[in-house]
């Protein structure tokens, strides 16, 4: 969630609170601004993570010495700087966008912030690409921001090709407030938080639209 409405979803957090918490903590670069600001520039949706939630992404990856991460849902390129943030020299983000005028803007997003090396962008339909990824498994860290109907799918996925101790990590796990509806997509999204709650040490941390993590546990334990 990209506006500063949104990310006020904590009971005392105001929209200045945040922004003295972002300011201290992790202030912007231009970079970082440079993506975050891509969509509005080039009339796409303004859907990229909040600059917290994207923060933490990078801190998660850094705990467990994230090298090979998985990204479905590139749009701009803005988590997908973060990211690559995180990663040791050697480190590697494959990210996964459909739509061609999102995969040529973040193409040019993160080529310009220096990480065209460390990460690959993928054009297409993350149900197709997924299975020719795998051959790049085991990685250790999954992170879903697209479709939310098949993050059931995605998740699976996941759980088959990452490491014991890989993250996975899906934004939008409340799925704009509608998870228990009687609808597809819910069931989909339902299926996808009961399912990392069985293979996973898992949370669903109450960011604006809810950010489910889980840590694989050992398949053999
Ligand atoms: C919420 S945006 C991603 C935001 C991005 N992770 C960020 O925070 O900067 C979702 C993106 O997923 C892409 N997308 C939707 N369905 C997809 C699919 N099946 N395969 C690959 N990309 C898809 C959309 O085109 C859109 O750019």
């Amino acid at each position: 969630m990209a506006d500063q409405d949104s990310r006020a979803g904590g009971r005392y957090a105001t929209v200045q609170i945040l922004d003295y918490a972002a300011r201290t903590h992790h202030p912007d670069d231009r970079a970082l601004r440079r993506a975050f600001e891509a969509p509005s520039r080039h009339g796409m949706p303004e859907i990229q993570l909040g600059p917290a939630e994207g923060r933490l992404l990078e801190m998660l990856l850094r705990l467990v010495a994230a090298r090979k991460v998985v990204e479905i849902g590139t749009l701009a390129g803005y988590s997908a700087l973060w990211m690559a943030r995180a990663l040791p020299p050697g480190g590697h983000l494959w990210t996964i966008e459909a739509d061609p005028l999102h995969a040529e803007v973040a193409a040019e997003v993160i080529g310009e912030a220096g990480f065209g090396d460390r990460v690959t962008l993928i054009k297409g339909d993350a149900a197709d690409v997924l299975p020719k990824l795998s051959v790049s498994a085991p990685f250790c860290a999954v992170f879903l921001d697209a479709d939310k109907g098949r993050y059931d799918v995605y998740g699976r996925w996941a759980t088959e090709n990452l490491r014991t101790g890989g993250l996975l990590i899906g934004d939008n796990a409340y799925l704009f407030g509608k998870l228990l509806d009687d609808i597809e997509e819910a069931r989909a999204m339902r299926r996808f938080h009961e399912e990392m709650a069985q293979h996973y040490r898992s949370v669903c941390v109450p960011t604006p639209d809810g950010l489910a993590v889980g840590v694989r546990v050992d398949p053999e334990a």
